[in-house]
């Protein structure tokens, strides 16, 4: 399996799976309401949360969630409740995707293009098993926007090492702002494509506090534990420090955690 710079520990999956349309696919879910039987991919899926949800969207479709780690099709096929238009499967986005040209209605990737080092590549295969009057819909953070307040020396230093691991995997950690530029290499018209912004925004003591508990837990070990280690961006004292670092923010009053992420809608003509 090619390098996935977040690993798939519980810790990294518990922080995917509370994700939602709502809070991650706006910019186009609104274009579903006139396609209920769409058929839907949905690229670099993880635990599977968005792309369950997908499928309540389109309930005379069909919605199929790929990634290419084993541990999260499992997870994702494993889920109680899942609709019964809705299946995962193990697919690789670097390589050929295993289905026809023009087989879809929508391909989706959420917090997917980031972790690549050939994003066009990804693209062109999404526009290839699109089908003509289809979309492809994706939605990557923007790196150099995270904004953490009140920060901490220690906070600080994450975020530098963060996008530092990102960068070394060969993914670019602003991958939002590109996605356009990315999509017309990829071989979209730029006036078939619509760009638009918003954040992940954790604020307020009970949200602040939970996504402290989860980050706290996520970057004190596993996959990202280790490259800071091999790759000696830090001791492991730091990264022990990480842990009450995250733990002490969430505490705090009036504590903010934002990243601006870029969305594009690729029209296939
Ligand atoms: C940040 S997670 C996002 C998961 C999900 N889309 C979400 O937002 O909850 C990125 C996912 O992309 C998957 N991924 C990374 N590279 C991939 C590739 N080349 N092909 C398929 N999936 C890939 C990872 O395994 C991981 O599950």
């Amino acid at each position: 399996m090619p390098d996935y710079t977040q690993g798939h520990t519980s810790e990294v999956m518990a922080a995917h799976q509370i994700r939602s349309t709502s809070d991650s696919c706006g910019y186009f879910t609104p274009l579903l309401t006139s396609r209920p039987a769409a058929h839907i991919l949905d690229v670099g899926c993880g635990p599977g949360s968005i792309t369950a949800d997908l499928a309540t969207h389109v309930p005379e479709g069909q919605v199929i969630g790929v990634d290419f780690a084993e541990e999260a099709i499992q997870k994702a096929s494993s889920q109680p409740s899942l609709p019964a238009n809705c299946t995962f499967q193990v697919a690789n986005v670097d390589d050929r995707l295993p289905f026809p040209d023009n087989s879809f209605d929508v391909i989706h990737a959420h917090q997917v293009l980031v972790h690549l080092s050939n994003p066009v590549h990804a693209l062109a295969e999404m526009r290839r098993v699109c089908r003509p009057g289809g979309f492809v819909a994706s939605r990557d953070g923007d790196w150099d926007t995270f904004t953490i307040f009140p920060e901490s020396p220690s906070l600080k230093q994450y975020r530098d090492i963060h996008g530092t691991i990102v960068r070394s995997s060969g993914a670019d950690p602003n991958a939002g702002r590109r996605l356009r530029y990315w999509a017309v290499q990829a071989g979209f018209s730029d006036d078939r494509i619509t760009y638009s912004a918003s954040p992940v925004l954790f604020t307020g003591p009970e949200k602040v506090r939970y996504w402290s508990t989860v980050q706290a837990e996520r970057y004190t070990k596993g996959t990202f534990k280790e490259q800071v280690l091999s790759k000696g961006l830090a001791t492991e004292e730091d990264v022990a420090a990480f842990g009450p670092a995250w733990l002490e923010w969430g505490k705090q009053p009036g504590a903010v955690y934002h990243i601006s992420c870029g969305e594009v809608v690729c029209w296939k003509d």
